[in-house]
C-alpha cells in the first residue's frame, strides 16, 4: 500500500446543496470556524460588498451581486482533511452546480425548517440519487418557527424518495426552541444562542433519565411532548443502518441553527464518522482504487476568464487516485499529450495557492490552454485509465441565437462552440430542416447573459436571443430503434439535434412528455445525456 494511504483516508470531499437562503453559506462558515480555517465567521462570502471581493472575475457578478463561480474550501478538523465543494447559491445556478456533484463523495443537504423541501433541493437531489452518493440532511433555522418535525421528515421521504433517520430530534422551535435530543446518547443538549462567530459554548448535556433537571431546564410540557415524540419515533422511523446511508438509500437527519451555531459541531462530527474517504471510481475497464493506483483525475469544470487581465481558462480536476506531484509529467488521455500541469493551484474562496502536491479526494485547478473538455481524464503516462464521461444535464431554458451582423458568422460559431465546450451552454440545431440556426439551452437563465456578454467582449459579436417556450429536454436513449421522422408527439413538441447529430426532443410541459411516451410504445427518454 502506498505510503500516502493515510493522507487519502483522511479526506472527506462533499458538496453542500440547498435552495438559496436555506443557510448553506452560514453553515459553511461555521464548519470553517471549527476547522480553525478562519477566525471570524462571515469571511467566506458575506452578502453584497464582501461577496465581490471573493470572485469578481466577471462584470456580471458585480452587477448582480451574486456568485457565478463555485469554489472549493479545504480545512482540517481533528484527523480529517475536509474539502467542501460550494455550489452557486442563486436561483440562476448553472450546469456547473450539477457537475460539482460529480466530483463529491457525499452531499450535505441544508433545508430551511420553515420551508421544507424546495425546488432547487429537489433538482440537485436527483443528481445525488443518480450517483447513489450518501446524503446528510441538516434541518436549519430551528431558532425560527419551524414546520412540524414529523411533517418535515415525511416531506423528505415523499418528495425525494429517500428514507430518513433522525440522529437527533428538536425540542420546540423559534422562541420555544429548547435544544435537541441526541438519540444515540439518550441525552438532551440544551439550546444556547451563542454569539455569531463563537464556538458552540454553553450547551449542556442532560441524560433523558434525569427528569428532574430536564423539567427545570426545558419545562414540563416540552419534556412530556418530547417523551411522546421519542416513543413515536422509535416505533416509526427507519433503523439507522450505515450501509444504507452509504448506498444513498437512507439520509441521517440533524436539526440545528447555523446562525446561532447550535448543533453544527455535533453534525460535523457525526458526518465525518459516517461519510467515507474517497472511494474507487469507475474507469472504462475497471474500478480505480484511490490508494492502490497512481495519480489520476478527471475534469469536472472549466472556468474561463478567472483572471481578466490574462483571459485565462482554469480546468478544475477532482483527483481520484494517488498523489499528485507538480513536478511529474502526466498524460491527457483524450489527446494522448504528455505534459506538466501548468500552475496547479488550490482555489479557495478568496485566494489561490500554488500546489506542489495533492491527494485523491482533493480538487485542483490548472491553467488550461484550451485543451481540456469536461469529463476528460488525466493520469500518469504509463497508466491506462479513462473515466466515464460526465452526463449532460437537462437545460430548462432555450433560445434561438443569431449574430446581428451576418458577416460575423465565423466568429459567432467559434464563440458559441468554445463556450459550449467549456460547458457553460449547450448548443443544438433544428432537426432535418436544413436551417442552420443555433438553439442554445441553459440550466439557469443567467447563462444567457453570460453568453451575450462573452460573445460581445471576447469575440466581438453582437447577438440576438429569442426565447423559446420549451422547459424540458429529453435525450432519446434508444435512438437506433426509433424512427424519428415518424415519431408521433404532441403539437408543441420540437425535434432538435446536438452537434454530434444526436436527436433530442423539446417539450413545453411534463404532460407532453407523458403523452409522447404513451403514443410511442418502446420510446425511451432520459433527463441526462451520456457524457
Ligand atoms: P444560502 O447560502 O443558502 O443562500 O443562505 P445564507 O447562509 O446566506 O443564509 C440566508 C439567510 O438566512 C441569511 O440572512 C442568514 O443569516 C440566515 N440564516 C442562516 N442560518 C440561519 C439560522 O440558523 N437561523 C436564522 N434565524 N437565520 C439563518 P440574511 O438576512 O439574508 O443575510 P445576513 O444579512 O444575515 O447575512
Amino acid at each position: 500500500m502506498a505510503n500516502y494511504a493515510e493522507e487519502i483516508n483522511k479526506r472527506r470531499t462533499f458538496a453542500i446543496i440547498s435552495h438559496p437562503d436555506a443557510g448553506k453559506t452560514t453553515l459553511t462558515e461555521k464548519f470553517l470556524l471549527y476547522g480553525g480555517a478562519i477566525n471570524l465567521a462571515g469571511s467566506v462570502k458575506g452578502k453584497a460588498t464582501a461577496r465581490h471581493a471573493v470572485s469578481d472575475w466577471m462584470e456580471i457578478e458585480k452587477e448582480r451581486g451574486i456568485s457565478v463561480t463555485s469554489s472549493v474550501l479545504q480545512f482540517q478538523y481533528h484527523d480529517c482533511c475536509i474539502n467542501i465543494l460550494d455550489t452557486p447559491g442563486h436561483q440562476d445556478f448553472s450546469e456547473d452546480t450539477y457537475r460539482t456533484l460529480m466530483a463529491a463523495d457525499s452531499a450535505v443537504m441544508v433545508i430551511d425548517a420553515s420551508k421544507g423541501v424546495e425546488a432547487q433541493t429537489r433538482k440537485l437531489f436527483k443528481v445525488c440519487v443518480m450517483r447513489k452518493i450518501p446524503i446528510f440532511t441538516f434541518i436549519n433555522k430551528m431558532d425560527r418557527d419551524a414546520n412540524d418535525t414529523f411533517d418535515l421528515l415525511d416531506e423528505i421521504e415523499k418528495e425525494l424518495g429517500i428514507a430518513t433517520c433522525p440522529v437527533n430530534w428538536p425540542i420546540g422551535s423559534g422562541k420555544e426552541f429548547k435544544g435537541i435530543y441526541a438519540r444515540n446518547e439518550q441525552a438532551v443538549i440544551t439550546y444556547s444562542d451563542t454569539e455569531k462567530g463563537t464556538k458552540e459554548g454553553e450547551a449542556t448535556e442532560i441524560p433523558i433519565t434525569d427528569r428532574e433537571k430536564l423539567e427545570q431546564v426545558i419545562g414540563q410540557a416540552p419534556l412530556e411532548k418530547l417523551e411522546e415524540e421519542i416513543e413515536l419515533l422509535d416505533g416509526a422511523s427507519a433503523d439507522f443502518d450505515l450501509d444504507e446511508v452509504r448506498k444513498g438509500n437512507l439520509t441521517p437527519v440533524f436539526f440545528g441553527s447555523a446562525l446561532t451555531n447550535f448543533g453544527v459541531e455535533i453534525f460535523l462530527q457525526h458526518f465525518l464518522d459516517m461519510a467515507t474517504p474517497p472511494l474507487p471510481r469507475k474507469s472504462q475497464d475497471n474500478l480505480v482504487d484511490p490508494v492502490e493506483n497512481d495519480f489520476s483525475a478527471f475534469v469536472f469544470k472549466i472556468q474561463a476568464n478567472m483572471n481578466k487581465a490574462h483571459r485565462d481558462r482554469v480546468a478544475f480536476m477532482r483527483i481520484c487516485s494517488g498523489r499528485f506531484d507538480a513536478t511529474q509529467e502526466v498524460k491527457h488521455v483524450q489527446s494522448g499529450k504528455v505534459m506538466r500541469l501548468s500552475q496547479p493551484q488550490q482555489i479557495m474562496a478568496d485566494e489561490r495557492k500554488i500546489l506542489t502536491e495533492a491527494f485523491a479526494g482533493d480538487i485542483i485547478g490548472v491553467f488550461d490552454p484550451g485543451m481540456f473538455s469536461i469529463g476528460d481524464t488525466v493520469c500518469l503516462p504509463k497508466s491506462q485509465i479513462c473515466y466515464e464521461g460526465i452526463p449532460t444535464f437537462a437545460p430548462e431554458h432555450f433560445a434561438r441565437v443569431r449574430q446581428v451582423d451576418t458577416m460575423k458568422r465565423k466568429q459567432f460559431m467559434k464563440g458559441v462552440s468554445q463556450i459550449a465546450q467549456e460547458g457553460a451552454i449547450q448548443i443544438f440545431q433544428e432537426f432535418n430542416t436544413g436551417m442552420e440556426e443555433i438553439i442554445v439551452g441553459v440550466v439557469g437563465v443567467l447563462q444567457f447573459d453570460v453568453l451575450k456578454y462573452r460573445l460581445e467582449n471576447e469575440y466581438n459579436v453582437e447577438i440576438r436571443l429569442d426565447p423559446l417556450p420549451y422547459e424540458h429536454i429529453r435525450w432519446i436513449e434508444n435512438k437506433e430503434e426509433v424512427d424519428l421522422n415518424n415519431l408521433s408527439g404532441t403539437s408543441d413538441m420540437k425535434k432538435i439535434k446536438d452537434l454530434k447529430d444526436n436527436p433530442l426532443l423539446l417539450f413545453v410541459n411534463e404532460w407532453s412528455i407523458g403523452m409522447t411516451l404513451d403514443r410511442n410504445k418502446g420510446l425511451q427518454l432520459s433527463e441526462f445525456g451520456r457524457g
